[in-house]
């Protein structure tokens, strides 16, 4: 090797478990996505979380959980995230661009798979946030349609612009040439807004207990005979949402004993 291409060799900072930043789209002044080259040696199931992050100032590298949003069987894994200003992760994740390495512990697990859930025929995930990514993945795994009959999403958010990355997806499975034959009819989506006005507005919880949303989609309600679940938002809303669903009967499922529904806590800060 000659002198020079030694020292551009040098100067690239290799980081342990770097990936490449492929693309990034900012959303709103709280939210972004972006892909990031995946490691090829990477198998998941729709639903899990990786750490992934940046090398701290202190040289130690500063990590924190994010659930994959891409499907499987994407060449690239896809992340949603919050933007946090003093946030010490997501203050200086929010500036990277395609090109800039993140860190990616290669290490998938988490509870939003549908191994932690026995059969039934109609499948909720509840979202708030950037708790959409992990059904990000799961809208485009051809398994969630095969194992059910009807598949319900909905997403609250506190305006409609942060709607906009789900939507979007959600408008984009019909049309997709690998995952639309499987979505059929099946799928239905129920976005709602609690700090601006938008075609239906209230936190989610609020519309389940009065009825509002088995009224709009022209069900019954929820029972455990049939309907299965999986829940990824704040702290707040998980614990809302248990509270409702263990009312209609489902019981809390995990990868060892699967049962009727599953939460996850999304990643905040
Ligand atoms: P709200 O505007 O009433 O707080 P955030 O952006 O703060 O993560 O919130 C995302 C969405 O989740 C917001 O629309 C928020 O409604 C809603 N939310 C927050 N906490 C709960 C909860 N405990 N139950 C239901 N929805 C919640």
């Amino acid at each position: 090797q000659s002198p020079v291409t030694q020292t551009a060799a040098a100067a690239v900072p290799t980081l342990p478990d770097a990936q490449t930043v492929t693309s990034v789209r900012h959303y709103t002044d709280r939210l972004f996505a972006f892909r990031v080259t995946r490691p090829q040696s990477l198998r998941f199931r729709s639903g899990e979380f990786v750490m992934i992050g940046l090398m701290g100032d202190n040289g130690r590298p500063l990590l924190r959980a994010y659930s994959i949003a891409s499907p499987s069987w994407d060449d690239e894994l896809e992340f949603y995230s919050i933007k946090v200003q003093d946030g010490p992760l997501t203050s200086k994740l929010q500036h990277i661009q395609p090109g800039d390495q993140i860190i990616l512990r290669p290490k998938p697990v988490g509870t939003l798979v549908h191994d932690a859930l026995t059969p039934g025929k109609r499948l909720w995930f509840f979202a708030t946030g950037t708790g959409f990514a992990p059904f990000a993945s799961l809208l485009r795994d051809p398994e969630t349609y095969e194992r059910y009959d009807d598949v319900i999403v909905t997403h609250t958010c506190r305006d409609v612009a942060e709607l906009t990355y789900g939507r979007e997806l959600v408008e984009s499975l019909a049309e997709d040439p690998l995952i639309g034959e499987f979505v059929g009819d099946k799928l239905r989506y129920y976005p709602t807004t609690t700090r601006e006005e938008s075609p239906k507005m209230g936190r989610i919880t609020t519309l389940l207990k009065d009825g509002t949303v088995f009224k709009d989609l022209g069900i019954d309600g929820i029972s455990p005979e049939t309907d299965r679940a999986m829940v990824c938002g704040s702290m707040a809303l998980n614990t809302d949402l248990k509270e409702i669903l263990e009312g209609f009967g489902l019981r809390e499922g995990a990868n060892s004993d699967p049962a009727e529904y599953v939460v996850e806590k999304a990643f905040v800060g």
